[in-house]
């Protein structure tokens, strides 16, 4: 591609997939290794569909080294799915039907007012006043009778992060992982279920991965639909219903390209570089940049941040997203929800299109020397 049309896009997702992976799509969207047919064309029930979801998983497993006695499905719905899936498989572990949730942000909030349909839902925390901070856990009221405990390891509107697995003893740990799956190591044997939308970190629209502690199977309610139910799924191989059979191959391929790329331990130390890099302009701009996340809870995914005062100034900012599109620079506008800009950093975005983000906030205070 001609580099005047190098298009770097920090969207928050869809987000950008490696080049390699769309360039080894293109090469095998007419033609399927030979077989004279696209994956888009494949019937999910013969075994070269088998082979391509079979591959996806050892891949996920070898990544994230998931012990032998969890389950890997692969689901549609998308995290929102999965806010309605979790209470419907989980709630039924303990008959008094509480949960508990930790809100730190506009998509465990979600989760949470989703569970209440199903649950009594017991809020770990006050409620916050702002989504900035992760309040430590040692406050936090665990009800010893809630079936399950939920987080969200990456808010994605907020850009808050977790740094750490809260330890909550033997309840059952339930994580949304949608926006840093596979951006750093996990422990999975610390939890009962991981679930992930693909579209950010690992692949395109479509696909959610459910990784479930087999002991947690055959709990769902009777008014959990049946695409919902991972024992159902499970005991068909994510096969009970079609797949998305073109997003799991997409992910088969992404989680490759991680895997040749070093692994989640090799995507941890790269995303640090890349948000310390943006971070670091934030922080030495005199307060012409402002992030509102305190810094312990600061994602490495998500950087969130206004332009002229933590309020924002809208002119300013408007400026600047015009001025990033002028220069290939994309979808860096903040959530409706909270405005302001937002650089999504996932595994795909190159340490070349961070520089070139870095390289225009720097030049574009420098056009602005009467806000700093
Ligand atoms: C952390 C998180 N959870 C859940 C969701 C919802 O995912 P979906 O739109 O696939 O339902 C999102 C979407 O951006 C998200 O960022």
């Amino acid at each position: 591609m001609d580099a005047k049309k190098h298009v770097a896009n920090f969207g928050a997702g869809p987000a950008k997939l490696p080049r390699s992976v769309l360039l080894e799509a293109q090469k095998e969207l007419v033609d399927y290794k030979g077989l004279g047919i696209s994956v888009l064309e494949m019937s999910h029930r013969t075994s070269d569909f088998s082979k391509i979801i079979k591959t996806a998983e050892n891949c996920l497993r070898e990544l994230l080294n998931i012990p032998g006695n969890y389950k890997v499905i692969f689901l549609q719905g998308g995290g929102s799915g999965q806010f309605s899936g979790i209470p419907l498989n989980l709630i039924g572990l303990k008959e008094a039907r509480c949960a508990d949730y930790v809100v730190t942000g506009a998509w465990s909030a979600k989760a949470a007012k989703e569970a209440e349909k199903y649950a009594k839902v017991n809020l770990v925390h006050p409620k916050l006043s702002s989504y900035t901070k992760i309040p430590d856990p040692s406050t936090w009221n665990l009800n010893p009778d809630a079936s399950y405990i939920y987080y969200c390891a990456n808010e994605t509107v907020h850009g808050v992060e977790f740094d750490f697995v809260p330890d909550v003893g033997k309840a059952v740990l339930v994580c949304d992982m949608s926006s840093n799956f596979l951006s750093r190591p996990v422990d999975v044997s610390k939890f009962g279920v991981i679930f992930a939308g693909a579209q950010k970190n690992v692949g395109c629209a479509g696909v959610t991965v459910v990784i479930v502690r087999e002991d947690l199977l055959g709990f769902a309610l009777k008014e959990c639909p049946i695409v919902l139910d991972y024992k159902v799924q499970v005991e068909n191989s994510s096969l009970y219903n079609t797949p998305p059979c073109y997003s799991i191959y997409i992910m088969g391929l992404v989680l490759e390209w991680i895997k040749n790329n070093g692994g989640a331990m090799a995507m941890d130390k790269f995303s640090q570089i890349k948000s310390q890099m943006i971070y670091d302009i934030i922080d030495k701009s005199n307060g012409f940049y402002v992030c509102p996340v305190e810094k312990k809870s600061r994602s490495r995914m998500n950087v969130p941040f206004r332009i002229g005062s933590i309020k924002g100034d809208e002119a300013l900012e408007k400026e600047f997203l015009d001025k990033a599109v002028e220069n290939n620079m994309i979808s860096l506008k903040g959530h409706r929800s909270v405005g302001g800009i937002r650089a999504s950093l996932y595994n795909a975005v190159t340490m070349e299109d961070v520089e070139k983000l870095a390289m225009f906030m720097k030049s574009f205070m420098k056009m602005h020397p009467k806000q700093t």
